[in-house]
C-alpha cells in the first residue's frame, strides 16, 4: 500500500539501527529455518525486485534472484551493457523510471555517489549490492554467520588483514553499531582513510600478525577489488606478507573463525590451508547472503513482520 512515509533504503551499514539489525537477523534465522524445512513463504506475490549490475557478480545476483523468487516475487536482472545505463542515460532518470515499475531495487555500481543519486530519485527502497566504498549486505551476512556460530559479537575483536576496501569500511560501520572492536592491518600506501570513518572502535597495526592476536574472527578480502584491476601488479608487490595463513590464525583466539566474502585467491590473501580448514566458515557466509537478504527485503517492504 503506497504511503507518504519516507522511503527506507539500505545504502550503507550505518543506515540501520542496532534494533533494526537485531530484527532482521532474527527474521533471517526464521526465514532460513522455513526454507530448510521446505515451508512455502510467499509474502511478496506480484512484487518485483530489479537488480542493476555495473560490475560482475555470482553470489549477489544468485542470492537476490533466488531469494526474491523464494519470497513469491520476481527478480529482473539488468546490466550496464544491455541497458540504457551503458549508453549514458542519467542515473537520476534510471531511478525515476525503474522505481515506477517495480517494488524494490538492488544496485551494484562504482562510486557510492551513483547509488545515492539513484536512491534520491527512487520511489521504492534501494539496496546497496556493493559500491567502491561499501558492501553492507555482505557484512550483514557475516554478522549473521558469526551469531549463528558464536552468539553475540558485542565486545569481541575482529581482525581485518589486507586492503582498506569496501568490505573494511562496512565492517567499521558495523563495529560502531554492534559494539565490537576491529584490529586493522593494511600495507603501506593502502591504509584506511580515517576521514571516512566515524567510529573509534578500531586500532591500526603495521604488523598483520599483531592484528590477529587474540581475535575472535579473522577476515580478509581480495587485494585488488573490481574497478582497480590496473593496479594489480603493484598491489601484489605491496601486499607481500599480508596473507592470512596458519601462522597468523595461530595468533588469534583458539576458537577464532575465518571469513572471506569470496571470490578468493588461494595463495594471495589467504592460504588454502586456512580457507579450506576447520576454522573457515566461508560457505556458511555465502549461503547466509540468501537468508539475510530475504529478511532485509521483507523488512524494507513489509516492516516488522512477526511470527514464525
Ligand atoms: N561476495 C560477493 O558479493 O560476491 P559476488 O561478487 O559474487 O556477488
Ligand atoms: N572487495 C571486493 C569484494 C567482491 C565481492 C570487490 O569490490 O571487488
Amino acid at each position: 500500500m503506497p504511503t507518504n512515509k519516507p522511503i527506507k533504503h539500505f545504502l550503507q551499514f550505518s543506515d540501520f539501527t542496532l534494533d533494526e539489525f537485531n530484527h532482521v537477523i532474527e527474521r533471517a534465522r526464521i526465514i532460513k529455518r522455513k526454507f530448510k524445512a521446505y515451508e512455502v513463504y510467499h509474502p511478496l506475490v506480484d512484487r518485483t525486485l530489479v537488480m542493476v549490475f555495473e560490475k560482475n557478480s555470482t553470489r549477489t545476483r544468485l542470492s537476490f534472484e533466488a531469494g526474491m523468487h523464494q519470497l513469491g516475487g520476481a527478480a529482473i536482472y539488468l546490466n550496464t551493457r544491455d541497458s540504457q545505463l551503458g549508453r549514458g542515460e542519467p542515473v537520476e532518470d534510471a531511478g525515476q523510471v525503474m522505481s515506477r515499475m517495480c517494488d524494490i531495487i538492488m544496485v551494484r555500481t562504482f562510486g557510492q555517489d551513483i547509488i545515492e543519486r539513484f536512491a534520491a530519485n527512487s520511489r521504492v527502497p534501494v539496496i546497496n549490492g556493493l559500491t567502491n566504498e561499501h558492501h553492507p549486505c555482505q557484512v550483514l551476512a557475516d554478522l549473521f554467520t558469526f551469531v549463528e556460530h558464536r552468539g553475540s559479537i558485542a565486545g569481541k575483536t575482529v581482525a581485518w588483514v589486507g586492503d582498506a576496501n569496501n568490505m573494511l569500511y562496512s565492517w567499521l560501520q558495523a563495529a560502531e553499531v554492534f559494539g565490537f572492536h576491529l584490529n586493522v592491518s593494511t600495507p603501506k600506501g593502502y591504509d584506511i582513510d580515517h576521514a571516512l570513518v566515524s567510529t573509534g572502535r578500531y586500532s591500526v597495526f603495521a604488523d598483520p600478525s599483531e592484528a590477529c592476536a587474540g581475535a575472535h574472527l579473522v577476515t580478509t578480502d581480495v587485494w585488488t577489488s573490481m574497478g582497480y584491476e590496473q593496479e594489480n601488479a603493484a598491489r601484489l608487490a605491496a601486499f607481500d606478507g599480508f596473507i592470512v595463513d596458519a601462522a597468523k590464525m595461530a595468533r588469534a583466539a583458539p576458537d577464532a573463525l575465518f571469513m572471506h566474502c569470496l571470490p578468493a585467491h588461494r595463495g594471495e590473501e589467504v592460504s588454502a590451508e586456512v580457507i579450506d580448514g576447520p576454522q573457515s566458515v566461508v560457505w556458511d557466509e555465502a549461503e547466509n547472503r540468501l537468508h539475510v537478504q530475504k529478511a532485509l527485503i521483507e523488512y524494507l517492504l513489509l516492516g516488522r513482520v512477526a511470527g514464525n
